[in-house]
């Protein structure tokens, strides 16, 4: 299937006190046109910096694209010109932040910061650019929205907000958009019409989406494939199905088994030991070797490469044919 976008390899790193540690590493992921992939892992594990890297907000200093490539539309990203590069953002590729709150203006209402995105990238009269902006609240379910037009966003509640953010988003009909952590902050009922509103945008639009969360269960409900980062890189692709059914790296077993068990009880069950290691403090070998339950020897030494063990799924993990849930 054809690739709306593809990432190759990217490396991103931080300096603070003359002190440059690697964040992401050589982090490879396809986001295949009209479909919804996944990325899942704990916090720190450089997801949202994967995402920025996309949309060339990585603040460089401290930060560096250390090397990759990002490839949207015949052309490398990392390699657009700024001008380039506003053209496409918020226009042609998308995000919804994972801080929605902090991401609105507080001194604008709701109808100018959606209508500055049209403002920018289209060629609109006031009066469109008004239609535009009442079509796009009613799109993401935003009750009244001749009179939400003129709220701020303190008037707004955080689902509402969240709303807002995701119209900004859509405002021009994106072909990527890359969602970080869309419904953590939102009870559960809000969270499932989210990701419906989302899913149904993508058939309607057949825009790819890449959707990051630390949560598998949205996972399993929306994304055709999935890509599970550890510690700055992938460790485990597959396709959803596949992943849930067949998991071949023990971290995706952790994570699957923190998922709360709804047939028992609402608690977490089994939370994966430790914690992940900081970037900068990484081990030689796997960096999941502290809190792995199948480590042996040669992890310790050797980084497991990213490979294919069924078809279509990858993993990186010497013991990978061992793994069962
Ligand atoms: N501006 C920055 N300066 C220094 N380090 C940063 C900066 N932004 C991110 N990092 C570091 O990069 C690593 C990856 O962070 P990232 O935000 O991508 O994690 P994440 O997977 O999105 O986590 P979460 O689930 O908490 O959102 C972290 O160790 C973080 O401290
Ligand atoms: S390579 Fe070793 S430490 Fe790493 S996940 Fe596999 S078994 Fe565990
Ligand atoms: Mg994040």
């Amino acid at each position: 299937m054809e690739s709306a976008l593809e990432i190759k390899d990217l490396t991103v790193s931080f300096s603070s006190e003359g002190r440059k540690v690697e964040v992401v590493s050589g982090v490879s992921l396809s986001i295949p046109q009209g479909r919804i992939v996944g990325v899942v892992g704990e916090s720190g594990c450089g997801k949202t910096v994967t995402a920025l890297s996309v949309m060339r907000l990585i603040p460089e200093p401290p930060g560096r694209i250390e090397g990759g490539e990002i490839l949207f539309d015949g052309a490398d990203i990392l390699h657009l010109s700024d001008r380039d590069m506003r053209s496409l953002r918020g226009n042609r590729i998308s995000m919804i932040f994972q801080e929605p709150i902090s991401s609105l203006n507080p001194v604008f209402t709701v109808g100018d910061q959606i209508g500055e995105s049209l403002r920018t990238h289209l060629n609109i009269t006031r009066k469109e650019e008004k239609e535009r902006v009442l079509d796009l609240l009613r799109l993401v379910g935003i009750p009244a929205p001749e009179s939400r037009i003129k709220n701020y966003p303190y008037e707004l509640s955080g689902g509402m907000s969240q709303r807002v953010m995701i119209a900004m988003a859509l405002a021009c009909s994106p072909e990527v958009l890359i969602a970080d952590e869309p419904t953590t902050a939102l009870d559960v009922t809000i969270q499932a019409g989210i990701l419906e509103l989302i899913d149904d945008l993508r058939v309607k639009m057949g825009m790819a989406v890449l959707l990051i969360t630390h949560d598998l269960g949205i996972i399993a409900e929306v994304a055709d494939t999935v890509y599970v980062m550890y510690a700055g890189k992938v460790v485990e692709n597959a396709v959803t199905r596949e992943l849930f059914k067949h998991p071949k790296h023990p971290y995706t077993v952790g994570l699957l088994n923190s998922i709360p068990d709804l047939r028992r009880s609402k608690e977490r069950l089994d939370a994966i030991p430790g914690v992940v290691p900081s970037p900068g403090s990484f081990p030689p070998g796997c960096r999941f070797q502290d809190r792995c339950p199948l480590a042996i020897d040669k992890c310790r030494e050797e980084e497991p490469p990213l490979s294919e063990h069924r078809e279509g799924h990858y993993s990186a993990c010497w013991r990978a044919d061992e793994v069962t849930i």
